[in-house]
């Protein structure tokens, strides 16, 4: 089997239950606390990813990581809706589970492509496929005249952190909400931005 590397932008819909389970099992801790159990949390995923808000990474057929972004025309988890939240978890489930994915929804500002995720699986860590996915959002992020890439990590997560500073990207924030703690097991997230894009484009809104 040929298991050259490559990268290409979106999937198809036979390939959804295996991002879903491959963005699952680098997040499914954090999101379940919206949605406890795995079998709903894998089916919510699978429906509610907008494939082409992101780039992934393929080792022959197998997708071994996603960088998922969100712009001003959608996000790789927007389709994640109040409908169909409803018609998995039920009107009280899906109410709990809105309410905590709203904590950990990011706000896109204009100019900027917003990192939603990033993932690789856990057997092909450490080899450069994380940094390849970053480098490609960078590239199509310039190419598509965006004035910054951003993204927010959680203050458990400090070798992701050391990763993003070696590929350029600079804090630019904090946000501390310490309160929330026992609820989503992080206390605090570090913005990072990366802004060495092509400032003499036409910016995207
Ligand atoms: C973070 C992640 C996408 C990096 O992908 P990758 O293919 O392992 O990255 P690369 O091989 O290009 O770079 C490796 C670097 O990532 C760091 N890294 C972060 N989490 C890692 C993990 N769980 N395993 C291995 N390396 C990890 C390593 O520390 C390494 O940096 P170092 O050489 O300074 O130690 C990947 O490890 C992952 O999916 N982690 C779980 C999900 C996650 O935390 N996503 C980021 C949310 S902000």
């Amino acid at each position: 089997m040929d298991d050259t590397l490559y990268l290409q932008q979106g999937f198809t819909d036979e390939q959804r239950p295996a991002a879903a389970a491959l963005y699952d099992a680098a997040f499914g801790a954090k999101l379940g606390v919206a949605i406890p159990d795995p079998k709903q949390r894998l089916s919510i995923l699978a429906q509610g990813f907008q494939p082409k808000f992101c780039w992934v990474a393929m080792r022959g057929e197998a997708l071994v990581g996603i960088a998922g972004y969100k712009n001003a025309q959608g996000s790789l988890t927007g389709g994640i809706s109040w409908r169909l939240l409803q018609t998995e978890l039920g009107y009280r489930g899906a109410l709990r589970a809105l309410a905590i994915l709203a904590l950990l929804d990011r706000e896109h500002t204009p100019g900027e492509l917003l990192l939603d995720g990033i993932c690789v699986a856990a057997n092909m860590r450490g080899q450069g496929v994380g940094s390849q996915l970053l480098q490609q959002l960078i590239q199509y992020a310039k190419r598509e005249g965006y004035q910054r890439l951003r993204l927010d990590v959680i203050n458990t997560n400090p070798d992701a952190k050391r990763l993003y500073q070696r590929m350029g990207f600079n804090v630019t924030a904090t946000e501390s909400f310490a309160y929330l703690r026992w609820l989503l097991g992080f206390s605090a997230t570090t913005r990072m931005t990366y802004s060495h894009l092509n400032k003499a484009q036409k910016p995207k809104s």
